[in-house]
């Protein structure tokens, strides 16, 4: 193999990873019941300047620890910091990182299952012709059925542990390749169904994009924050895990550049695919988690081979959520198997045994424990909010923190190819844009 050659398949590789475990249920599942429960583009303008100014530092400082240690994160962040002269105690971020990847995966893979269980509902026609009301009853039978969710949450999960303990992470991720485009595709005939099929693109295209200043509040930020981590998948060590593949020559601002505009591309997507049936049914756009499974369902019953494409799409979207959710329980695994004397294969079924359990947790406070409140939140909304809203954003706040203000930064600009003009606005952004944007987001926070 010629070094080209080499160069060329260690970065598709690492692109394939990336933006494998960016591109899941965040985009799809999460972006749109966000934004219609933090009022349309006041979330969504201040997610697009989250993702730039703080999510971009952010996932490049984690590759750049990565392929600087060539270790699992939280060794990672140890020996980088050792080299920097620094305390060994920065590997709490990485340790950090890896809580919030168990506890995020565990409901994730609940919502993984309802992709599975209405792959199947949509295969068998059920939604033919239906209107929203009727697709909205279907969910929440759906909700009320403890065992059927049961059933796809395990089912999700044993996916996820069987990719990670037989090792075909990297073969799923190459699958990837074909997969994506396909779920684009998908999502653009939707979007084209929300202009042509509907009289509500116009408001849509509003709802989502029209500046509404007044409508920014600290919560909106707060989540719009949170989102921005979740989405790009930072704040866990999982990007730093992935820096490890990378060769030297990658430049590692380009490859974040095509990450983030694929990643939010496909969000993008999704919420104008999405609000044209909730505004042309009537639904409400701030119903919540179940937004995507009330409206797509409409579109899929109302069009020509829809169930047909409404099959794909669940098991493209399905897809995704796997090449996410093993990027999740991969950082758990390699840490048990580093920390205790068990195998891989032990290791994925005991952290996968526990992880599971917590998301049956989850997956119950969506029916019978629906009263059960932690500081105001069922379980569900609990751990989401723990981890998007705080754990997520403190860890990444750890990380730039260090490799701004702890870091030799003529080496990270040497390794980043940067000059001029070009570093001045990287060491503003990395070194102040970014820190300072969390820190304010919190303190406007507790200040009510
Ligand atoms: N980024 C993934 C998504 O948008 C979810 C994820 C979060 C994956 C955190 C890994 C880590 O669906
Ligand atoms: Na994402």
């Amino acid at each position: 193999m010629t070094s080209t050659h080499a160069q060329w398949g260690s970065r598709l590789g690492f692109i394939l990873a990336a933006t494998g475990s960016a591109v899941g249920l965040g985009n799809i599942w999460k972006f749109p019941y966000m934004t219609g429960v933090s009022g349309g583009s006041a979330f969504v303008i201040t997610y697009l300047l989250c993702i730039t100014l703080i999510g971009v530092p952010i996932l490049v400082m984690e590759w750049l620890i990565g392929r600087r240690a060539q270790m699992n994160p939280i060794q990672a962040m140890e020996h980088v910091a050792v080299s920097e002269r620094r305390s060994p105690a920065w590997k709490w971020l990485g340790v950090s990182g890896v809580l919030g990847a168990f506890l995020i995966l565990s409901f994730y893979s609940v919502i993984g299952g309802w992709a599975l269980d209405y792959l199947f509902l949509t295969g068998s026609g059920k939604f033919s012709d239906m209107t929203g009301k009727e697709t909205g009853a279907v969910f929440e039978g759906f909700l009320a059925n403890s065992g059927s969710l049961l059933l796809w949450h395990t089912v999700f999960m044993a996916l996820t542990m069987g990719i990670v303990a037989m090792g075909v992470t990297s073969g799923l991720e190459r699958a990837s390749k074909i997969m994506m485009p396909a779920l684009a595709v998908v999502l653009l005939i939707l979007v084209a169904n929300g202009i042509f099929a509907t009289d509500s693109f116009g408001r849509t295209i509003e709802f989502l994009f029209t500046p509404n200043w007044s409508a920014v509040n600290g919560n909106v930020v707060l989540a719009a924050l949170g989102h921005a981590f979740f989405t790009l998948s930072l704040g866990m060590g999982i990007m730093t895990a992935y820096g490890a593949y990378l060769g030297k020559d990658v430049n590692l601002l380009g490859a974040a550049r095509t990450v983030v505009i694929l990643d939010t591309t496909i969000a993008l997507m999704a919420g104008m695919a999405i609000f044209p049936l909730v505004f042309s049914h009537g639904l409400e756009p701030s119903s919540g988690p179940g937004l995507i499974f009330v409206t797509l369902p409409i579109a899929f019953g109302n069009m020509p081979a829809g169930t047909l494409l409404g099959t794909l799409f669940f098991i493209l979207l399905t897809f995704a959520a796997l090449t996410s959710s093993m990027s999740l329980l991969e950082p758990v695994v390699a840490l048990l198997e580093q920390k205790t004397p068990l195998g891989r294969k032990s290791a994925t079924l005991i952290a996968g045994a526990v992880i599971w359990l917590l998301g049956v947790a989850s997956l119950l406070s969506f029916n019978h424990w629906s009263d059960v409140q932690i500081l105001g939140n069922s379980i569900f909304d609990f751990l989401d909010k723990l981890t998007s809203k705080f754990m997520l954003p403190l860890t990444g706040l750890g990380i730039i923190i260090f490799s701004g203000w702890f870091m030799n930064q003529e080496s990270i600009r040497k390794e980043l190819g940067l000059q001029g003009t070009g570093y001045q606005i990287w060491s503003i952004v990395s070194r102040f844009v970014a820190p300072l944007g969390v820190i304010a987001v919190f303190v406007s926070m507790l200040m009510g």
